[in-house]
């Protein structure tokens, strides 16, 4: 079977330091995978490379056997990739709704209706017509997740989602999480909380100093002497 996505040996650096040092990744359909690792070992790096907001040194990334590697960030979007960052990026002056439809395109009516589904999907539906900069720092959250979803991409990225909300909302992300693989999407997801990553990851990658040291299932690499040194010892 094509991977969904495919990272090969890819390389990154900064001057002289090496962010992502000769990665490789297959992610399958309608799986959940979790990315993890010390802070700076290079994760939002990787996602830059991905998503073509970064350039790559050297390597490739593949989407459904394409290689997409220079291509600009909004062609590789219209390949069907969604992404969230780390920093919260919505317009608080706008309400939660009008967030989603700054990427509508095509049908004004449907967009509407759709945008409306995507923030049920994260139960906001009532706080819908509401000024984003109104809404608490998770819920703002909840609604960039709800725009990403608005060009129903085959792969989602998702930078650190947890960081910062409560257990309400962050279990409704994670059930909308669930849900986008029950369709049969694939996720990769930077989490630090290991009981979040356990909990929703089939196989997990872990990074340290831009190089993967692990992969496997979360209780595989919980046992790994290199990951144990490398993120939960520190
Ligand atoms: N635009 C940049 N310019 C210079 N160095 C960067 C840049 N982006 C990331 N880095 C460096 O690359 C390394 C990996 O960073 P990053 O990908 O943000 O790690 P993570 O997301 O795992 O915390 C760090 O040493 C960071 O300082
Ligand atoms: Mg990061």
């Amino acid at each position: 079977m094509t991977p969904v996505l495919e990272v090969d040996g890819l390389v990154k650096s900064f001057g002289g330091v090496t962010a992502v040092d000769r990665v490789s990744l297959r992610l399958e359909a309608g799986a959940i995978y979790g990315l993890i690792g010390p802070n700076g070992s290079g994760k939002t790096t990787l996602f830059n490379c991905i998503t073509g907001v970064e350039r790559a040194d050297a390597g490739r990334v593949l989407l459904d056997g394409r290689r997409v590697d220079g291509l600009p960030p909004w062609r590789i979007a219209r390949l069907g990739v969604g992404r969230t960052f780390q920093t919260i990026r919505i317009f608080p002056e706008l309400t939660a709704v009008e967030n989603l439809l700054v990427v509508t395109e095509g049908d004004w009516e449907a967009a509407c209706a759709r945008a409306r589904e995507l923030l049920a999907t994260v139960k906001l539906e009532r706080l819908a017509d509401e000024y984003a900069g109104n809404l608490s720092y998770g819920q703002q959250k909840l609604v960039e997740f709800a725009r990403m979803l608005m060009r129903d991409p085959g792969l989602v990225l998702l930078d650190e989602p947890a960081a910062g909300v409560n257990r309400t909302l962050l279990n409704d992300l994670l059930d909308a999480v669930r849900a986008l693989r029950d369709r049969g999407r694939t996720v990769l997801l930077v989490e630090h909380d290991m009981k979040v990553v356990m909990g929703l990851c089939e196989t997990v990658f872990v990074l340290d100093h831009g190089e993967k040291i692990a992969e496997g299932p979360p209780g595989f690499i919980q046992g790994d002497e290199r990951v144990i040194e490398a993120y939960f010892g520190r």
